[in-house]
């Protein structure tokens, strides 16, 4: 076996396959189809103080190559999740990335320190770069100074590893990698959803009740390799790259343009065993092309 071991700060993972937040629920609605222990991790949908109900529909259509959602961060809240989700999680031998956003920055450090002394959590992302909500979303992200005011604040009370998940939607990424590193962040994860629309020609409606959503898939994954390689050459801590895995080359393409790990989203849609396939067909590339250790892999593109 190839060791295909990555490190997200301090935590271990067996293999650098993350299923990715907001497309795997709380992972035990994945646990028939996969073995939520054989992947690196999973990240929960974005979890908030209170309960939330999300946007009204319809908030996902399907686009050529992609999807655009609007959901509107809808979840259970941080008690159910600690009261009915995190027991049979815990079982599962998962490793657990709680998401995490707040609409004010007490409620983002809040969240964080009820989430970091939760027994079963391994590791927390903080969404500042959901583009369907009015506050608690990308209006945290879009700023690098305040980005990384609020990273710092996070940390002080956050024990565990604390990923930072990036938008797309701005004109250069890089200072954004550089505020988390600044403001002490573990690791970067890139990218959340582009803004996009799309239209029923016959209708004249829009396809979104919001009109506006956030377009994934692989339509977007040239845009989030290059920005996942910006990233890496611009901070030193991990940065895990995320928009349009769809097969081992697509992974590949992330590690070796710098990604430490990487998601998988839109497609655990379309075969929700993808990930365990992806982690599996991983291991099975290294030993067939020698990589003795997937860390030879990482950041391995040649320029000249
Ligand atoms: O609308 C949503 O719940 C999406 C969240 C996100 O992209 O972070």
């Amino acid at each position: 076996m190839a060791i295909l071991k990555v490190r997200i700060g301090s935590l271990e993972l067996s293999n650098p396959v993350i299923a990715a937040s907001g497309t795997f629920g709380y992972g035990m609605e994945f646990a028939e189809r996969l073995d939520l222990a054989a992947i690196g991790a999973f990240s929960t949908k974005g979890l908030s103080l209170k309960p939330r109900g999300g946007n009204p529909m319809p908030r996902i259509c399907e686009t050529p190559c992609g999807m655009i959602n609007s959901i509107g961060l809808e979840n259970v809240g941080v008690d159910a999740f600690e009261m009915d989700k995190l027991p049979a999680i815990r079982k599962s031998g998962a490793k657990v990335i709680a998401n995490f956003f707040g609409e004010t920055e007490e409620e983002y450090t809040e969240l964080a320190r009820r989430l970091d002394a939760m027994d079963g959590v391994h590791a927390l992302e903080m969404n500042v770069s959901c583009p369907n909500v009015e506050k608690g979303g990308i209006e945290f992200g879009s700023d690098p100074a305040f980005l990384e005011k609020l990273t710092a604040g996070v940390k002080k009370v956050c024990g565990k590893p604390l990923i930072v998940k990036l938008s797309p939607n701005v004109a250069d990424i890089k200072p954004f990698a550089k505020a988390v590193e600044n403001g002490g962040g573990d690791a970067i994860s890139a990218i959340n959803t582009l803004k996009g629309m799309s239209v029923d020609v016959k209708t004249r409606r829009p396809r979104i009740k919001r009109v506006i959503g956030g377009l994934s898939g692989p339509a977007i994954k040239p845009v989030a390799v290059r920005m996942v390689y910006e990233c890496a050459r611009t901070v030193k801590i991990p940065v895990i790259g995320l928009g349009g895995i769809a097969s081992l080359d697509d992974a590949l393409e992330f590690l070796i343009a710098g990604a430490t790990a990487v998601q998988v989203g839109t497609m655990n849609f379309v075969e929700p065993g993808i990930c365990q396939r992806l982690a599996e067909e991983l291991n099975a590339y290294c030993e067939k092309e020698k990589i003795a250790d997937i860390a030879s892999l990482i950041g391995s593109l040649i320029t000249e």
